[in-house]
């Protein structure tokens, strides 16, 4: 792997500046909460896997306390016992960083890499997020399938690919090709929300997760 490549897959460094409304709420976070990560999360996987799921943001008590994307987060209780059911991940889920669990031909990431206020990123901040999610994509080089978890994260890799929002509007369940070389799956993102107003049930996630497997592994 080159230099580069290496440098694109770090991601942004643990006490990224770019944000300043998210530097600040670090800052809180860290005078709060000493012992937690506190910092810019870094994508997990393998960098050689063929699909890459990309979620919104770092949660407050999960991702942003454990440094790893989903990790302790509600949103994680689904996304990775689904991930172990299909084979994209060996060992056990324990919402910990340390609980020795492995993706396999998958890698998580994050279209912002810090937590924001309420879960909510804004526009400005998407945008300033955008090039370390153009590198990551650039850095894998077998990636097939990408599963977008909500319309932030759809959008995030419509403008890191350069394509019009107009024509990919979200839409859950749906897969867009693009030269046939890669496909994006949209999912109703797996937060506490749209699970518990039923938006979204395991088996819709198992199915969109299916699909983006199957674009994944389809031989071209
Ligand atoms: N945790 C993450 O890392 N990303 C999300 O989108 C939600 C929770």
């Amino acid at each position: 792997m080159t230099t580069a490549s290496q440098k694109a897959l770090a991601g942004p460094p643990k006490d990224c500046p770019l944000c300043p409304r998210l530097v600040e709420f670090r800052r809180r976070n860290e005078d709060q909460f000493p012992d937690w990560y506190n910092g810019a999360v870094p994508a997990f996987g393998p960098s050689d896997a063929r699909l890459l799921v990309v979620g919104l943001a770092p949660g407050l008590r999960g991702a942003n306390r454990t440094a790893r994307p989903f990790t302790g987060d509600y949103a994680g209780v689904v996304l990775y016992p689904g991930l172990l059911k299909y084979g994209l991940a060996k060992g056990n889920y324990r919402a910990e960083p340390d609980d020795g669990l492995e993706l396999l031909d998958c890698r998580i990431t994050n279209a912002v890499r810090c937590v924001p206020p309420e879960n909510k990123p804004t526009p400005a901040e998407q945008k300033t997020c955008r090039p370390f999610l153009v590198a990551e994509i650039g850095a894998m080089p077998r990636l097939k399938s990408i599963l977008a978890l909500g319309r932030v994260a759809h959008e995030a890799v419509l403008s890191t690919l350069g394509l019009k929002k107009s024509l990919y509007p979200f839409v859950h369940g749906k897969a867009y090709s693009f030269d046939n070389k890669l496909s994006l799956t949209d999912c109703y993102h797996c937060s506490r929300y749209n699970i518990n107003t039923g938006r979204l049930t395991e088996a819709m996630f198992h199915t969109a997760l299916e699909q983006a497997i199957k674009a994944a592994r389809a031989v071209t």
